[in-house]
């Protein structure tokens, strides 16, 4: 009997319509285009504008996509994950909303939390529930509205954070396709340099707590870029090295977008010399967080052969890391 794989079956995606640009942003702090253009290769991000609206909001629309192009019965899936850094609400999972919205009435959901990783860590989790026959379709959704978190006087954030939603159905295959590796790892050393101080259970929101603006995410770029790059790429390395994989392997890099130049940096450690193998949207939505991931495979999977090799990298919050080896499972 042939060993039970979990592959990516179909991709979804949703961003908001409005384009919030570097121009605009020069008229919000003192920065310039020129500056967020070289610094990350961000030119515009997608704000969701209507205060109404929340992370759910932008999750139901990535999950009615991947069912309308799989032409699913949302009573079908099993299990929903939302991977996210703002969900609507503490306590209430913002998964179990996504799943009543959808008509996902025989599934059950959760909230993953793991910042920039969420959603590689969601991979992980649906492909482990899927190979071990328990489930058969699972839905993992990327979706943050970074706005609702970012301080607008705050030049070394707002520049980079946007709002979106990408999502990706998994389920068993008997090719041998799909996840067949993964590198996870985590460092509590991370909660120094990237976080939202206020409002969790070390420091309830008071009136201080926001006076002080410590309800807004915070980040020591500098840092946070050395520990990325060192991070994402020697994740990259681990996974291609006990896989027998070298460079011409690899077919693409799908990286969490948080600066092009360490997605750029991860790339050459891979010694990908082939630069169309390295997936770069980050200009047209900036760092979308648990989205970035999905939001890629969205836009390139036309791109994409049955059999392709990808690898994925991410770096986040906590510190939380990894990079994960999937064989693609079909074309477009
Ligand atoms: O998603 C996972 C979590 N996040 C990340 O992975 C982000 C990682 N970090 C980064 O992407 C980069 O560190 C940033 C984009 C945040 C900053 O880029 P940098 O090249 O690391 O800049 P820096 O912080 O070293 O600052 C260089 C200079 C400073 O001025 P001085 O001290 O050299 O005079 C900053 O004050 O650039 C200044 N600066 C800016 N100037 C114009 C910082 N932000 C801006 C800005 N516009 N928005």
């Amino acid at each position: 009997m042939s060993k039970i794989t979990a592959a990516i079956t179909a991709v979804g995606a949703y961003v908001p319509d409005y384009k919030l640009t570097n121009k605009e942003l020069e008229g919000l702090v003192d920065t310039n285009d020129e500056w967020i253009t070289t610094r990350t290769g961000i030119k515009e991000r997608r704000i969701l504008k209507d205060p109404e609206k929340a992370t759910s909001y932008m999750a139901i629309k990535a999950a009615k996509d991947v069912l309308a192009k799989r032409k699913l019965d949302p009573a079908e899936i099993d299990m929903i994950i939302v991977a996210t850094a703002t969900p609507d609400m503490s306590v209430a999972a913002t998964a179990a909303h996504v799943a009543t919205e959808i008509g996902a009435v025989n599934a059950f959901g959760y909230d993953l939390a793991a910042a920039c990783s969420s959603f590689l860590y969601g991979m992980s989790t649906a492909a482990s529930y899927v190979q071990s026959g328990r489930y058969t379709k699972v839905l993992v959704i990327g979706a943050d509205k970074m706005s609702s978190i970012v301080d607008y006087t705050d030049r070394t954030t707002c520049i980079i954070f946007g709002d979106g939603a990408g999502a990706a159905l998994f389920e068993p295959n008997d090719e041998g396709l799909g996840l067949q590796d993964e590198y996870l790892r985590s460092d509590g050393v991370g909660r120094n340099f990237l976080r939202i101080e206020a409002g969790g259970s070390l420091h309830p929101t008071t009136q201080q707590t926001i006076e002080n603006k410590q309800h807004f995410i915070k980040q020591d770029g500098r840092t946070v870029f050395k520990y990325a790059v060192s991070s994402m790429a020697g994740a990259c390395e681990k996974v291609m090295e006990r896989n027998n994989l070298t460079n011409n392997d690899v077919d693409w890099l799908v990286a969490h977008q948080a600066n092009k130049r360490i997605i750029d940096a991860t790339a050459n450690r891979m010694r990908l010399k082939d630069e169309s193998k390295v997936l770069i949207n980050i200009e047209k939505y900036g760092n979308t967080t648990s989205a970035t991931i999905p939001l890629v495979l969205n836009d390139f999977e036309k791109k994409f052969k049955k059999g392709d090799t990808l690898v994925f990298a991410s770096f986040g919050g906590g510190f939380t890391w990894g990079s994960v080896y999937l064989k693609w499972a079909y074309n477009s």
